[in-house]
C-alpha cells in the first residue's frame, strides 16, 4: 500500500484570502483539531507582512498557543529575512519560503523581481544555515493568470537552483487552477527523475474543476505528498481569480477508496471540515462533507422491503 501524506493549508491560504478575519481563538481550536486527524504537516500561518496580508497579522500568538502533537510538523510561510527571524521566534519545525515562477505575479505578489526574490530568499537559507528544515514553494508552475504559460524548463532551473542550496522540498504549486492532468504528470515525472532525494510536494487549486483530476495524475506519477485546504477555501490574494485549493477531506477521501494509505482518521476530518462553515461565515466548496463518504449508506426506504417480499 503506497503511503501519501498530507499538508493542511487552510490556517494559511484558506484564511488568508477570507473577507472577513478570523478570530485567532478560532485559528488556534481549528489547527489543534487538525492535528488529532493524521496529517503529515500544517502549515499554521504565515510571517509575512501584516499589511500585505493582514488576515494573518495574529501569526506569532497562534504559533505561540497550538498544541503541538508529535508526528506532525508546524509549517510557516515565510517570504524573506524578517519572516525568518519571526519564524525562528514561533519555533516553526519548517520554514516554507515562497517566490512564483512568473515575473509577473511574483511583482504583483512580492513585489519584486524573480531576481531579488531569489537572492533574499538565498540569504534566508543562509542564515538559517540548516538549523531548520527548508521547502520553497515555487507559484504559478502550470500558467500565470496574468502571463499565461510558465515554461516548464522555468520551473526546472528555479528547482535546480534551490536543489543546489540544500533545501529539504519544493512544492509545485499551481496557484490560480490552470493545470491540467497532462501537464502534471509530465512535470511530476521531469522533477522527480531530476530530483530524487527532494521532497516534492504538488500544491493545486480546483478554480477550474481539475483538482482532483490533478492528484490523480500525480499521485499515479509517484508522487506521494499534497498540499490541501479543509473545505477547499484557499487563494493568493494577488493572483486575480484565485480561489480554493483541493479539499483535503475530498483528496484523501478519493485516494483512501482507491486503496492508498492515507493515515487519516475520516470521520474526525468530517466532522471538523462540516464545523467549517460556522467559523468562516459562508458555504465552502468541499463536497464529501455534505455528501457523506461513500461507505456512509442511507436507509432504504420502506417500500423497498415490501417489494424485496413480493
Ligand atoms: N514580517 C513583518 N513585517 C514585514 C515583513 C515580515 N516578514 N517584511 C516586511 N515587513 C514590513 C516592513 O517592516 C515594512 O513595514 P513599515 O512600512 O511599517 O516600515 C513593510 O512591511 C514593507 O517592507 P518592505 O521590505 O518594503 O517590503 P515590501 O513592501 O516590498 O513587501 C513582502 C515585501 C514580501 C514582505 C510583502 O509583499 C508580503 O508580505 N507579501 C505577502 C506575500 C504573500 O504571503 N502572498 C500570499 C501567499 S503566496
Ligand atoms: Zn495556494
Amino acid at each position: 500500500m503506497t503511503r501519501v501524506y498530507f499538508n493542511d493549508v487552510v490556517t494559511r491560504d484558506g484564511f488568508q484570502i477570507e473577507p472577513n478575519f478570523i478570530p485567532t481563538d478560532d485559528k488556534v481550536r481549528l489547527i489543534d483539531e487538525l492535528s488529532q486527524c493524521g496529517f503529515a504537516k500544517i502549515e499554521v500561518t504565515s510571517f509575512t507582512s501584516p499589511k500585505a496580508i493582514p488576515m494573518l497579522r495574529d501569526a506569532e500568538e497562534v504559533m505561540g498557543r497550538i498544541q503541538r502533537i508529535p508526528g506532525v510538523e508546524y509549517t510557516v510561510l515565510v517570504p524573506n529575512l524578517r519572516g525568518a527571524e519571526r519564524a525562528f521566534e514561533s519555533k516553526a519545525d519548517e520554514f516554507n519560503l515562497v517566490m512564483s515562477t512568473s515575473e509577473t505575479h511574483n511583482l504583483a505578489n512580492l513585489r519584486m523581481t524573480r531576481e531579488k526574490s531569489f537572492a533574499g530568499l538565498a540569504e534566508v537559507i543562509k542564515y538559517v544555515a540548516g538549523r531548520t528544515p527548508i521547502n520553497v514553494s515555487l507559484s504559478t508552475c502550470f500558467g500565470c493568470p496574468m502571463e499565461g504559460d510558465v515554461p516548464q524548463k522555468v520551473v526546472e532551473e528555479f528547482a535546480k537552483r534551490f536543489a543546489d542550496l540544500g533545501v529539504r522540498g519544493l512544492t509545485i504549486c499551481d496557484t490560480t487552477g490552470m493545470a491540467n492532468p497532462a501537464q502534471v504528470t509530465q512535470i511530476s515525472e521531469a522533477l522527480q527523475k531530476q530530483f530524487p532525494n527532494l521532497q516534492l510536494t504538488m500544491h493545486f487549486h480546483n478554480t477550474r474543476g481539475m483538482g482532483l483530476a490533478n492528484v490523480l495524475a500525480a499521485v499515479q506519477s509517484g508522487i506521494t505528498r499534497f498540499d490541501g485546504s479543509l473545505g477547499g477555501l484557499g487563494g493568493c490574494p494577488y493572483a486575480p481569480g484565485a480561489s480554493g485549493n483541493i479539499s483535503s477531506e475530498d483528496a484523501i477521501h478519493m485516494l483512501d477508496a482507491m486503496g492508498y494509505d492515507t493515515g487519516m482518521n475520516m470521520p474526525r476530518l468530517l466532522a471538523i471540515a462540516r464545523e467549517l462553515p460556522t467559523i468562516v461565515g459562508h458555504a465552502v466548496p468541499g463536497q464529501v462533507a455534505k455528501a457523506g463518504r461513500t461507505c456512509d449508506l442511507h436507509q432504504a426506504p420502506d417500500y423497498v422491503k415490501d417489494l424485496r417480499q413480493q
